[in-house]
């Protein structure tokens, strides 16, 4: 639907807030740089219908705060930070200052046995707020990077203290860990893993724990579920704790459609994992950087796992980047233990990249000025709030939301899943709404910079749009 057709389509106060933002690009002078493509043929898209994308393609060609612009100045309000990863809003003044002074300071280097300064400044400034202790920051290039090399770094910690025998890993059902060989096993998406062969060896899986029977429309942290962990103790019943090396989950699993962790159940798997000596990472790829209303999970839930994975907010997802922090006894034990003088057989050409640490380190200075660690915190009870207003709304069968996360569960198409969720990203895009949809869920992450206006519009789109699908 295009631009103006939306507008008539919607209510009052959404119609003045959707010009409101299409005036404001109009002042904007670059709008109109952006050449469009003669041929959408030859990008083979990610995660994406290609056939039906290119059939009726959404494109965007600027961002600004909260919104996206379409070719023809449409303003499209972002409900999920891009990829759950723009934290502090579009073309953030400050981060793309820092990266066009540093790509004219220092274009390219290497860290292969040379370095640049930000590379060590970086790490410093993520060693503040990473849990204490895990001041040991591995530079990577991506989320899914930054879970094969925290897999690598918990099976190469085994081995540098002597229990090579302990190389077995254990994921979870639903879980979503990259798209990588090692992420991809102990990841819990079918359709993610059926086409790639039998996948790293060694791997097993924890029951998920989305519970809609028992915990349907919970508001934060579902009561029922804590005992879903005691599945670790079943799985080293079978295997030994002697050949387990790590486990790792996703503290709020959020692509398979924000699953929150039930009272107790992180706990309960810390508890486990130390009683057996085992390692435990938290994949805080969506749930680090202030998503939860703490720098990363592990704060809010206030269990200290041994690795964390990020990515995406570290630079407002502006240079491709992730990292793994590692507690300083594991590089201790890795680097100790090492018979060769490279101590870790590991790293990419691009790991902290001048580019990617000087946004990264802009970005750490936005989220002090602007307090986004502390944002989901504030918002957290008016989002809730917000989102659970949709309870009656057509086809919601489940509601959830943890800091500034939600999902809101469809009831699926009879024979059709998934088709009432496309239906609706593609409605809510048309409306002005950027959602994420997954199965049949509309899954929420908006940018920490989101004001209560914002909210309101996001939640009255998707209110109307339910109403307008089938
Ligand atoms: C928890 C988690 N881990 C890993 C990844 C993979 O990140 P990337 O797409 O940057 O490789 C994602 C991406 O959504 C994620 O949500």
């Amino acid at each position: 639907m295009p631009f103006y057709a939306a507008l008539h389509s919607e209510s009052g106060a959404a119609r003045e807030f959707l010009l409101q933002a299409a005036g404001q690009a109009i002042q904007c002078p670059e709008m109109t740089s952006t050449r469009l493509p003669n041929s959408l043929d030859t990008f083979w898209m990610p995660f994406t219908p290609n056939k039906a994308f290119k059939a009726d393609p959404r494109l965007v060609t600027r961002a600004e705060g909260m919104f996206y612009y379409t070719p023809d100045n449409r303003a499209v309000l972002d409900g999920t930070s891009g990829l759950w990863c723009v934290a502090a809003g579009h073309n953030q003044p400050k981060i793309v200052e820092a990266i066009r002074k540093a790509a004219g300071e220092l274009d390219y280097a290497g860290s292969f046995n040379m370095g640049h300064p930000s590379a060590f400044e970086f790490a410093n400034r993520l060693s503040d707020i990473v849990p204490e202790g895990m001041d040991r920051i591995f530079f990577v290039n991506s989320g899914s990077e930054s879970v094969d090399t925290a897999l690598k770094i918990a099976l190469a910690y085994q081995v540098a203290r002597g229990k090579p025998g302990k190389y077995r890993l254990i994921g979870r059902e639903r879980a979503y860990h990259g798209v990588n060989f090692g992420g991809m096993s102990v990841g819990g998406i079918t359709r993610n893993r059926m086409n790639f062969g039998p996948m790293v060896g060694g791997v097993d899986h924890l029951p998920h724990t989305h519970d809609i029977t028992r915990n349907a429309f919970t508001r934060g942290q579902p009561k029922h579920g804590a005992e879903y962990a005691d599945a670790l103790e079943r799985l080293i019943q079978l295997h030994d704790a002697s050949t387990i090396a790590a486990v790792i989950v996703e503290p709020v699993a959020g692509s398979t459609g924000v699953l929150v962790p039930p009272h107790g159940y992180l706990q309960r798997l810390r508890e486990l994992c130390t009683k057996h000596d085992i390692l435990l990472i938290f994949d805080e790829v969506i749930t680090g950087f202030g998503r939860l209303g703490a720098p990363f999970g592990a704060q809010y839930f206030d269990v200290k796992p041994d690795l964390i994975t990020m990515a995406k907010a570290i630079n407002n997802a502006t240079v491709p980047m992730g990292a793994v922090a590692a507690k300083r006894e594991i590089y201790d034990a890795v680097l100790s233990g090492s018979q060769t003088p490279i101590e870790l057989f590991h790293g990419y050409t691009m790991s902290a990249h001048p580019l990617a640490c000087a946004a990264g380190l802009a970005t750490l200075d936005v989220f002090k000025e602007q307090r986004l660690f502390e944002r989901a915190a504030e918002l957290a009870r008016y989002w809730e709030n917000a989102l659970h207003s949709l309870r009656d709304a057509r086809h919601v069968i489940d509601i959830r939301n943890l800091g500034l996360i939600g999902g809101i569960e469809m009831e699926p198409r009879p024979g059709k899943p998934t088709a009432r969720a496309l239906e609706a990203f593609r409605a809510c895009f048309d409306a002005g709404l950027l959602v994420r949809v997954t199965g049949d869920i509309i899954a929420l992450s908006p940018p920490l910079i989101v004001e209560k206006t914002h909210i309101d519009h996001m939640v009255e789109t998707i209110r109307g749009v339910l109403q307008r699908i089938d």
